[in-house]
C-alpha cells in the first residue's frame, strides 16, 4: 500500500505506483475495445509494459490511494452520464464561492455541464471516499486544430476535504492519464493569484507560471487580482 508520502516520492516520469493499471486513454464511460496499454510502474521508475487487446470496463482501471490514516480514496475515469449528478453539487459548491474560477458563480447545472462535458475530447476523472465523490478533474484540448496537443484542465476538491492530500493525489493520477492520452503538455490559463493551495499544488507537481495577467479576476474579498498562465511539459 502506498502512503501519500510515498506517492510524493515517485519519480516524475513514473507517476503511478506498483500494481496500478489503467488504459492509455480515458473513457467517457462504459466499456470499450482498444489496444490497451498496461503499465506496471514501481516507485523507482521501473516500468514493464504489455500490449493487450481486451474489452475492459473503465471502472476496472481505478487506483486506491490511502492518504492520511483515516482517508483512503479511489480514483478513476468518470462515467460522465452516470457520475455527473454527483459531480454537479461539488462543482456548484466550489464555483459558487466565486474565489477560484472564471465561471458564472450562479451557473446552472446545464451551464456547468456544457463547460465541463461539451468540449470535444473532454475527460473527467473522479476521486471517491467510501462511495462519496470528494474530487473531480476535467481535461480537454487547450486549443483546437493544430493546437489540440496541449491539455487544459480543471480540478475541484469538495471544500470539506481541502488540505488533506486529495487534490495532489487526483492531480498526480490525471497528469499520468493525460500523458498516456497522448497530450504533450498541460496548461491552465486562469489560476487565481490569491489561490495559495492551487499555486502550491501546481508548482509542486512541476507546473511553472509563464505569465500573470494583471487584474484579470474579480475576487469577492481581494478585489482585482491577477491570474497565472501555468504550463507543464508531459513529454521532454
Ligand atoms: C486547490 C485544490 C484543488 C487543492 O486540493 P487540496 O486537496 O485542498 O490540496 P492538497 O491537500 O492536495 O494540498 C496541495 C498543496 O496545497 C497546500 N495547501 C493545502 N491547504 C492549504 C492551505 N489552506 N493554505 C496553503 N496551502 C495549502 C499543501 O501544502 C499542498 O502542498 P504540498 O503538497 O507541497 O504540501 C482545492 O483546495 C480546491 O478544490 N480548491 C477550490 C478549487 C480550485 O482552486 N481549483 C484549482 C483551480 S486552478
Amino acid at each position: 500500500m502506498f502512503t501519500l508520502s510515498r506517492l510524493r516520492n515517485i519519480a516524475p516520469d513514473c507517476a503511478v505506483p506498483v500494481s496500478y493499471f489503467m488504459d492509455a486513454l480515458p473513457s467517457g464511460g462504459g466499456s470499450r475495445r482498444a489496444g490497451t496499454r498496461w503499465l506496471a510502474c514501481t516507485p523507482a521508475g521501473v516500468e514493464a509494459e504489455n500490449s493487450v487487446t481486451e474489452e475492459r470496463s473503465a471502472h476496472m482501471n481505478s487506483y486506491t490511494a490511502p492518504l492520511a490514516p483515516d482517508v483512503e480514496i479511489t480514483m478513476r475515469a468518470a462515467d460522465t452520464e452516470k457520475d455527473w449528478p454527483r459531480i454537479w453539487p461539488l462543482w456548484r459548491a466550489v464555483v459558487s464561492r466565486g474565489e477560484t474560477h472564471p465561471y458564472p458563480v450562479d451557473a446552472t447545472e446545464a451551464e456547468a455541464r456544457t463547460i465541463w462535458l461539451a468540449p470535444s475530447r473532454s475527460a473527467v476523472y473522479i476521486a471517491e471516499r467510501e462511495g462519496a465523490l470528494v474530487a473531480a478533474m476535467m481535461t480537454k484540448p487547450m486549443r483546437s486544430g493544430n493546437g489540440d496537443h496541449i491539455a487544459n484542465f480543471d480540478l475541484m476538491v469538495a471544500p470539506e476535504w481541502w488540505g488533506q492530500g486529495i487534490g495532489r493525489a487526483l492531480a498526480t493520477y490525471v497528469i499520468d492519464a493525460t500523458q498516456r492520452a497522448g497530450y504533450l503538455a498541460m496548461e491552465a490559463y486562469s489560476v487565481v493569484d490569491t489561490n495559495e493551495q492551487a499555486l502550491k499544488l501546481w508548482n509542486a507537481l512541476g507546473f511553472r507560471t509563464l505569465a500573470t495577467v494583471p487584474d484579470a479576476f474579480r475576487h469577492p474579498v481581494h478585489g482585482l487580482v491577477g491570474v497565472h498562465l501555468m504550463h507543464r511539459q508531459l513529454v521532454s
